[in-house]
């Protein structure tokens, strides 16, 4: 089977009722990101920043996936599928995807503040305990924090990411605007003659010289468009 990579970011889940990130009425128009994903933040105000998370946390709760990500799970009969998500909500893998890289953590889980990506540390929650509060202990005995790479932070799976890259024959990119690195820069990686697809309903400046076979729809309309293309294309099966 062909190994078809996608790249998603918040755009995968607005259809699922989720705010992108930098739309108009984004999250990060609504919430300083300084404040809510930096370790700035988190040291000068922890409990505004893990209630922040604990809204988002509890939202998952509340949307489930929409068709675009029921389609890449349903592509797996097809394809091997990795998929490489910007996004920390759990969708992706509620709609049956077995192969996700969180780039930017998880909502999901917790970990220490002191060592964040000391895997003795980072722990998932239960539906029950998605308030984290002050006080809250991981592991090691620091305050526990939401499991998500801010800025500024290392992003630890970008290695993996890579790697999975360079072995594409198909690589797709849904629903991120390619403003933060080192995601954006995954596009690099893609070897040459790989075909590369991007589906958003907006024009998406790409930082490459690469052609880009741009299906400008939405991430439901836009899977259904891409699984139609390759079938047609016949990428199927060989
Ligand atoms: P952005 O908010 O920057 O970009 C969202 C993209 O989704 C835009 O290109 C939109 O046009 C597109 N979009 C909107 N509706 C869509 C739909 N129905 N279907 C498909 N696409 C749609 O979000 P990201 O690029 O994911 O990081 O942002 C990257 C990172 O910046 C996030 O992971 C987050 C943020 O700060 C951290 O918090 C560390």
């Amino acid at each position: 089977m062909k190994k078809l990579v996608v790249l998603t970011g918040a755009g995968m889940s607005a259809e699922s009722g989720i705010s992108t990130f930098r739309d108009a009425g984004g999250l990060w128009e609504r919430y300083p990101v300084e404040q809510v994903a930096t370790p700035e933040g988190y040291a000068a105000n922890p409990e505004l920043v893990i209630n922040f998370y604990n809204e988002r946390r509890k939202q998952l709760l509340d949307v489930k996936p929409n068709r675009g990500h029921e389609l890449l799970a349903e592509m797996e009969k097809d394809y091997d599928v990795t998929i490489i998500t910007q996004n920390v909500d759990n969708l992706h893998e509620r709609a049956g995807s077995s192969n996700v890289i969180h780039l930017h953590g998880e909502l999901t889980k917790v970990t220490s503040s002191r060592h964040p990506n000391d895997p003795k540390c980072i722990r998932t929650l239960r539906p029950e305990e998605y308030e984290v509060k002050m006080g809250d202990k991981a592991a090691d005995g620091s305050q526990l924090r939401p499991f998500i790479v801010w800025f500024g932070e290392a992003v630890p799976m970008i290695e993996t990411a890579i790697d999975c890259v360079e072995q594409a024959d198909i690589f797709v990119i849904i629903g991120t605007s390619l403003n933060v690195y080192p995601a954006a820069g995954l596009l690099n990686y893609v070897p040459q003659g790989v075909p590369v697809y991007l589906i958003d309903p907006k024009e998406v400046a790409v930082n490459s010289m690469r052609k880009v076979h741009v299906i400008r729809k939405g991430a439901s309309e836009g899977v259904a468009e891409l699984k139609a293309l390759l079938e047609e294309s016949g990428s199927v099966g060989k």
